[in-house]
């Protein structure tokens, strides 16, 4: 790899499909890997496109009663489209029907064939449509193709062929003189393996009379050019006219990448057409593994294809990224299914990311005045713990990103934000904060924690770039370093933090959304919540756990009785709270009560659920749910309302409890209860 420079390709996708996942795949990870290496101070150039000549698009266009022309014009924008629902930024779209690209294959072709690398021979073989090659006798397994087990037919023709046999040698040579050629190990081996039999000519040309649709050849106008002769020289044609900034050509392409179904010809084919051509062998060919469903390649044909736009729509751009990514593992197949997509993204994001930074980012805003908290003075063991670990995560993640295996370095940045979960779980802000004496811990707490979010989301700006960008800002952070200037203390003291709500809402399995049948009125919708202030706090006369409040309700003063003495009268006076105002009243030890204040209900004991700055007597709702209150609410009702954390958030029936139109945040774990 030549200095800062960065030269990525995708396979250039045939224009007779409609793109499932697999081939959001491949262009994803070379999306992910060119901001990668742009944030870590490259020069990138990332190209993608389509392939638009041969059989199996005749036939489709035919199909459809189309021309060819017509055809690839409009399958190729599906492809467009795709890459930009899916944030892909690529610098080139090349398309094989595109004029410049044409005149480079002839370029190519009449030079080798001037130079007698290119005859005509007679040839006969079994040809298969859809691989769009001939196979020998012994390749066929069944009786059909080996590779798609597809029919096969026996076809005896002229043809020219590219004396490919002739550079076998040296490419064994150039493969194990430079070992990351191909990636990972074990392709290289299978290349190796293929490479010890007998290697034959290629054949490139088909004569036209049974295939029009492709490039003439341009020293006999009876035949077209074999359609991977023409596809694979696109990774050149596409930069033969650029240059980096310094005058470096583009070529040769620092990383093709490319799924293991077409490693023979990026392997075998390619690399002896340059050696003939007496170019330069791109650095690396790194061949992923395929994407299963049910067990079987995701293909158009098999019927098993994942929509990738289908699961963007549901669930978000960005976790369909962060999935993709982090559940295929370099070089292995992977499995593609609903359940794991929805476990992986409730764990990794809902759970973990999402939960640490909604829980962090409520104490900024409320507990710190929405600035964010200066360098500790003094660190305590933990926090010089949790730097250390942060800090040697970075170097870990960025080796992990510089040699492609982004599986483990998204494994790698999900525990770093483990670990701030569990720093926080040792330092329970939740309780320093009750203690006006702590002020200073509160912020050591905060600062570290956030910071150790700040780096960690930084990591996956690449992979997630918009909730990265929200994320940051709840933390306060506007500007993103590059990767280079990623170093713990870059968190902007004094900065205010953007409002923000759960990042990752947690996806639903469809079995839990069943067991729920929807009653006539929610019962979240017959409470009738307020605001309200306590004004008087005695003890029960004959209940020693329980207090008698008077509680402010704007037109009304209420008696309430409550189960509070955790806290202490002077923590209860004049605490604003939240009232359920229609409970039928019930009599507790003698003493009539007329409604109940919310808490939650943590380990540490109860804490009290507070409306904001809503006024005594305010009414609060839940979002989306119109008000229905009860005359005389049952404690039934009220528990069928589930009222419980989730993601930062009070929620009644999993609908956002809202006071004065915003939502009321509480920091606990999700499916803490409320009551
Ligand atoms: N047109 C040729 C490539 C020419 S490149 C000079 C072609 N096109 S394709 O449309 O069939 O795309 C194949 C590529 O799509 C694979 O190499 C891989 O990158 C991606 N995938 C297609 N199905 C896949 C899976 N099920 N899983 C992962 N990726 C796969 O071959």
């Amino acid at each position: 790899m030549s200095g800062k420079h960065f030269y990525v390709t995708t396979p250039i996708y045939y224009a007779n499909d409609k793109p499932h996942i697999g081939h959001a795949y491949t262009t994803l990870l070379a999306d992910v890997l060119a901001r990668y290496h742009r944030l870590l101070g490259y020069e990138v150039f990332f190209l993608t496109g389509t392939d638009e000549h041969g059989q199996k698009v005749e036939q489709a266009a035919r199909k459809r009663g189309v021309s060819p022309e017509e055809h690839v014009d409009e399958y190729h924008r599906r492809f467009k489209d795709l890459w930009q629902r899916l944030g892909i930024e690529y610098d080139y779209f090349i398309r094989t029907t595109d004029k410049d690209h044409i005149s480079f294959v002839q370029k190519c072709l009449q030079e080798l064939y001037d130079r007698g690398e290119i005859v005509l021979r007679e040839y006969e073989g079994w040809y298969s449509v859809s691989e769009e090659r001939f196979f020998q006798e012994d390749e066929l397994v069944d009786g059909k193709d080996p590779i798609g087990h597809k029919p096969v037919e026996w076809i005896s023709e002229k043809n020219y062929f590219f004396l490919m046999s002739k550079y076998r040698e040296a490419l064994i040579e150039h493969i194990e003189k430079h070992p990351d050629f191909i990636l990972p190990q074990t392709r290289k081996n299978e290349v190796l393996g293929f490479l010890r039999q007998p290697l034959g000519d290629l054949c490139i040309s088909r004569p036209r009379a049974r295939l029009a649709w492709g490039i003439p050849l341009p020293f006999d106008a009876d035949f077209v050019t074999y359609v991977w002769f023409d596809a694979l020289l696109n990774y050149e044609s596409a930069v033969v006219q650029r240059s980096y900034k310094d005058g470096t050509p583009l070529w040769p392409a620092t990383y093709h990448l490319l799924g293991k179904d077409i490693l023979t010809t990026h392997c075998v084919y390619w690399p002896t057409m340059l050696l003939a051509l007496g170019h330069a062998l791109p650095c690396h060919i790194f061949a992923h593994g395929w994407w299963l469903s049910q067990g079987a390649k995701q293909s158009k044909s098999s019927g098993n294809a994942v929509d990738p736009l289908g699961y963007m729509d549901l669930y978000g751009v960005d976790t369909v990224r962060y999935f993709l990514l982090r559940d295929m593992v370099p070089g292995q197949d992977a499995s593609f299914s609903d359940e794991q997509f929805k476990e992986r993204i409730n764990s990794d994001l809902a759970n973990d990311l999402g939960n640490a930074l909604q829980r962090v980012h409520v104490f900024l805003a409320r507990s710190l005045d929405g600035k964010v908290p200066r360098p500790p003075a003094n660190a305590g063991t933990d926090e010089e713990a949790l730097r250390a670990f942060t800090e040697e995560s970075i170097r870990k993640v960025m080796d992990l990103i510089t040699s492609l295996r982004l599986s483990p370095a998204l494994e790698a940045v999900a525990e770093m934000v483990r670990q701030v979960n569990r720093y926080l779980e040792k330092r329970a802000p939740w309780q320093v904060v009750r203690d006006p004496e702590r002020k200073e811990e509160l912020n050591t707490i905060l600062y570290t924690a956030a910071e150790a979010l700040r780096c960690a989301l930084i990591l996956l700006g690449p992979v997630m770039p918009a909730k990265v960008a929200t994320g940051l800002a709840m933390l306060g952070v506007k500007t993103q370093p590059t990767l280079l200037d990623l170093a713990w203390g870059g968190l902007p003291s004094g900065a205010p933090v953007e409002p923000g709500g759960p990042l990752f809402p947690r996806i639903q399995s469809e079995a839990k959304k069943e067991e729920s049948p929807a009653p006539d009125v929610l019962p979240a919708a017959q409470l009738d919540l307020r605001a309200g202030r306590i004004v008087e706090v005695d003890d029960h006369p004959s209940a020693d756990k329980l207090y008698v409040l008077r509680v402010d309700l704007g037109s009304e003063t209420r008696t309430i009785v409550a189960g509070l003495k955790a806290f202490r009268p002077e923590d209860l006076i004049e605490r604003t709270c939240v009232a359920v105002a229609n409970l039928k009243a019930a009599r507790l030890r003698g003493v009539e009560s007329h409604g109940m204040l919310l808490a939650v209900s943590l380990a540490s004991g109860p804490e009290l659920l507070s409306p904001g700055d809503a006024k005594p007597g305010a009414e609060l709702s839940f979002q989306g749910v119109v008000r229905q209150p009860e005359k005389r609410l049952t404690v039934e009702t009220l528990q069928a309302a589930k009222l419980e954390v989730r993601s930062g958030r009070v929620t009644g029936n999993g609908c956002d409890l809202l006071s004065g139109g915003k939502p009321v945040l509480f920091d606990a774990p999700d499916g803490t209860e409320v009551r």
